[in-house]
């Protein structure tokens, strides 16, 4: 999700050797142990045959040539036979319980039936990461947040969270089955889980759950990831945004400060829901800033809160089987100067029966990383009684460790990071990409092996070279380019240098990996510098690596999120969020553009879009 900096908006106004193994791991437990060439490209140059497009910024969105865009699911899009139609001036909650959500944001393409490869039928499982009530109601205007009616408040929760749907190809064309018994909406209020060590601590009890153990909703539902068993995990990311009150008169000061309560606030929920107001109830927001695991193949199975891997802005889990069967959930904090953590599971996953797997992510240990100036990674384990994790620095207990994760990274020494976004596991490298997005008060004096450029405008990626177990203590690590324009010294970006003027990027976000091994990345902030967020493509191995190139431009407003493939690479998945939204200045009334329906009257609908190659073949 873009945060909307004062710069931001004015300026929109303005209008490897990494390389260890391309064996594909196949089902489930096994990481690539065979060092044979990855696929690279064979004349020096990418092994992307698209032909790129340029930067540009409009209200429409633009493809490269030879693809067709369909417009899969639009906010409002009925998901059951049942569901009535969108009526954008009269909207309620009830409908938007059965429509599509707002903002979307990461997708998981889970095949149909479970445990097949099928590309043409399967479960598209998606977060709706946050409402934006100037664009989504007729006459509202956001600077009056708490002056939000009931009824509003009511849509807005309920178009939040998550949706997963039936999708089948049929012609070429992608399909909603509004019969399917697997799809489902998760609320802002659906009822979920708590499990793992902070389960019914006190610090999670409020009046309305005095056990600790049932949360009311999930929300800020940005990246994800997706387990070898068939489960998604949803990251709670800003979850500051929703909660109004003044921290400093709660019992929980520091903790929510540290987490950002109490500053710019997006939803006025509070004027109607208590728990929304930390100091009615101070322990709610310990409830949000989890990695919540969802089982889209169970549509009657509440979600799961995993406190395991610590609350923190989440933004994402790339998830490893390690070879001794453990798994590996490396995972990142999306904030100026926070950190970068992987969890690793106690017990093995269980191969046989994928419902054995419902709880493994609850008991493990939580690691925080310290990226060294030689290019390794130290794991610092956040454990209640190591180093300065104790009683006299107020943590009683594990469950403090995790709520307060923030505070213990710092305490045992994490490198603060240029905001961490995706993570993503490449199993064809065994490698993790990290995407650093951007710092632009990264300063002379803080600027560190891993965060190298002073006011970091244009971010970078990292890629973490783990070696063959995910578990050790150490790992390596190296960049894969520094974003921005590689033509301007003073940028000092780094690239293949046959990148084109078209193909260097700002701000990476969201990546995914397609069946070739190629990464695919998302952007957030190019509007910064005048061109539209969209989606570049880069070899990671070979002569190709890092020579970055432009595949999708979004309309204007809008950030490309939750890009993914289907199995065999013919369809790419990806969600436009937040399409026309420039600023203050678009609103429902007057938006900055009206895609995808581009009617009088019709605001801008944030939308799921498929895209494949005009002869069907594998898109890259
Ligand atoms: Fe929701 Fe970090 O982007
Ligand atoms: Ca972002
Ligand atoms: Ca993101
Ligand atoms: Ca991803």
């Amino acid at each position: 999700m873009k945060k909307l900096s004062a710069e931001k908006q004015a300026s929109r106004r303005a209008v490897l050797a990494a390389g260890l193994s391309a064996a594909a791991a196949t089902g489930i437990g096994i990481v690539p142990d065979v060092a044979e060439a990855a696929e690279g490209a064979p004349d020096g140059t990418s092994t992307l045959s698209f032909a790129e497009i340029p930067h540009k910024l409009s209200p429409v969105h633009e493809v490269s040539p030879g693809h067709d865009v369909q417009i899969l699911l639009r906010w409002g899009d009925a998901l059951t036979e049942a569901a009535p139609a969108w009526t954008p001036e009269t909207q309620s909650a009830a409908a938007q319980k059965v429509q599509f959500g707002y903002d979307n944001d990461f997708i998981a393409f889970k095949p149909l039936p479970y445990g097949s490869n099928s590309s043409t039928r399967g479960l598209l499982c998606i977060n709706h990461e946050s409402t934006r009530n100037q664009l989504m109601f007729p006459g509202f205007d956001k600077r009056k947040l708490d002056d939000i009616s009931k009824e509003y408040a009511d849509v807005e929760i309920a178009a939040s969270g998550h949706t997963i749907v039936e999708v089948a190809l049929k012609n070429g064309q992608w399909g909603v089955n509004l019969k399917s018994r697997y799809n489902r909406r998760i609320t802002a209020d659906t009822e979920i889980d708590i499990t793992g060590p902070a389960a019914g601590h006190a610090r999670m009890r409020t009046t309305d759950d005095p056990k600790g153990v049932l949360a009311l909703g999930t929300f800020a539902n940005c990246a994800g990831g997706e387990t070898p068993w068939g489960t998604v995990l949803t990251a709670e990311e800003n979850i500051h945004f929703f909660f109004g009150g003044d921290p400093k008169r709660t019992s929980e000061a520091a903790n929510h400060q540290l987490m950002g309560l109490g500053g710019e606030r997006f939803y006025g929920w509070q004027a109607h829901y208590p728990r929304f107001n930390v100091e009615a109830e101070p322990h709610e927001p310990n409830r949000f800033g989890w990695i919540v695991e969802i089982d889209p193949y169970s549509p009657d199975k509440r979600p799961a809160k995993r406190t395991a891997m610590g609350r923190f802005k989440h933004e994402a889990a790339g998830v490893v089987v390690n070879p001794d069967g453990r798994v590996v959930c490396y995972l990142g904090d999306d904030e100026l100067f926070q950190y970068i953590y992987k969890f690793v599971s106690s017990k093995k996953v269980n191969t046989k029966d994928r419902m054995r797997n419902w709880g493994l992510l609850d008991e493990g240990t939580l690691y925080t990383a310290r990226f060294n100036a030689d290019n390794t990674i130290t794991w610092l384990p956040l454990e209640l009684g190591s180093g300065p994790l104790t009683a006299a620095n107020g943590f009683a207990s594990q469950a403090d460790v995790l709520i307060d994760a923030r505070r213990a990274a710092s305490l045992v020494g994490a490198t603060p990071m240029d905001r961490p976004e995706d993570l993503e596991y490449n199993k064809f490298t065994n490698t993790i990409f990290v995407a650093l997005t951007k710092n632009n008060r990264r300063t002379d004096a803080n600027v560190d092996a891993a965060n190298p450029r002073t006011r970091n405008r244009h971010g970078h990626v990292i890629e973490i070279v783990p070696g063959l177990d995910h578990t050790a203590p150490t790992a390596r690590w190296q960049f894969l380019f520094l974003g921005g324009d590689p033509s301007d010294p003073a940028v000092k970006a780094q690239y293949h240098p046959g990148v084109s003027a078209k193909g260097w990027l700002s701000n990476p976000d969201n990546f995914t990996v397609d069946p070739k091994g190629r990464l695919w990345i998302s952007t957030d902030g190019a509007n910064d510098y005048g061109f539209d967020d969209g989606l570049w493509a880069t070899d990671v191995v070979g002569e190709g690596r890092a020579l970055t190139k432009h595949f999708f431009s979004c309309p204007i407003g809008g950030e490309l999120t939750g890009p993914t493939f289907t199995p065999d690479g013919t369809t790419l998945f990806c969600s436009v969020q937040h399409p026309g939204d420039t600023g203050d200045d678009s609103s429902f009334v007057t938006p900055a553009t009206r895609w995808p329906d581009f009617k009088d009257g019709i605001p801008p609908r944030p939308s799921v879009i498929a895209i494949r190659t005009t002869s069907g073949k594998p898109i890259g």
